[in-house]
């Protein structure tokens, strides 16, 4: 099995719950802040994952310096065949999905506190930060689709319900 059903349950309720918060639920009302915070809690639960799950969740696994991240990116096809999870690039952009998540939580959390009351710029990197993450996220959907095509991967497929060799 390449992901275990905590990643993929993990993966699919983040990808729901952000476009809920995104796309549906009004800023700032009481459902946008709970879910917020609920995604927040499950980006926590995945960072301890990524230090006790099996070896495909673990960081250690898949975050790697800059170097073997330009190396990889020389012969991407052949990396991707060999490697049984996500690729150098692939761990990058992970860490700043979950970074881009929590920092919502944290902006959020402070647009509500006395000590920033009548800031805007609370509420602006809020806005940003949000904006940042649909757009990263959009990169990320676009890279997966194109590596599945372009090197004939069951990317998809792996994250839905099983694995590959
Ligand atoms: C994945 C998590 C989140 C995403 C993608 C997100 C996204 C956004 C976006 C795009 C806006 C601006 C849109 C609008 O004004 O209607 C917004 C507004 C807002 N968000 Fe979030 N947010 C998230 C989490 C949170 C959390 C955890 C809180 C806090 C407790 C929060 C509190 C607010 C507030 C108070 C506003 C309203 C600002 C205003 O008065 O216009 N958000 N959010
Ligand atoms: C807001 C939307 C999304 C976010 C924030 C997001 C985030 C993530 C994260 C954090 C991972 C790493 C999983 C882990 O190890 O825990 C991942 C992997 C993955 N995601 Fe998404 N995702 C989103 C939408 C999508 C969509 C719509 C698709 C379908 C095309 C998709 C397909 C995948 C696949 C196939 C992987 C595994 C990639 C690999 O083999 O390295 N994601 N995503």
């Amino acid at each position: 099995m390449l992901w275990d059903r905590f990643v993929r349950l993990f993966h699919w309720s983040l990808a729901l719950g952000i476009a809920l918060n995104y796309w549906l639920l009004e800023g700032g009302e009481a459902p946008h802040r709970w879910l917020g915070y609920a995604l927040c809690a499950l980006v926590l639960v995945r960072i301890l994952w990524g230090f006790v799950g099996p070896d495909n969740a673990r960081f250690r696994s898949f975050v790697v310096g800059p170097r073997r991240v330009v190396a990889s990116l020389q012969d991407f096809a052949a990396d991707y065949r060999e490697h049984s999870g996500h690729s150098p690039l692939a761990g990058w952009m992970i860490l700043l999905l979950l970074a881009l998540v929590l920092s919502l939580g944290v902006t959020g959390w402070m647009h509500g506190l006395d000590a920033f009351w009548g800031e805007d710029w609370v509420e602006d990197l809020h806005e940003i930060l949000g904006n940042a993450l649909i757009a990263a996220a959009a990169v990320h959907v676009l890279a997966v689709l194109w590596i599945q095509w372009r090197y004939r991967l069951p990317l998809l497929r792996s994250m839905l319900w099983r694995g590959f060799d």
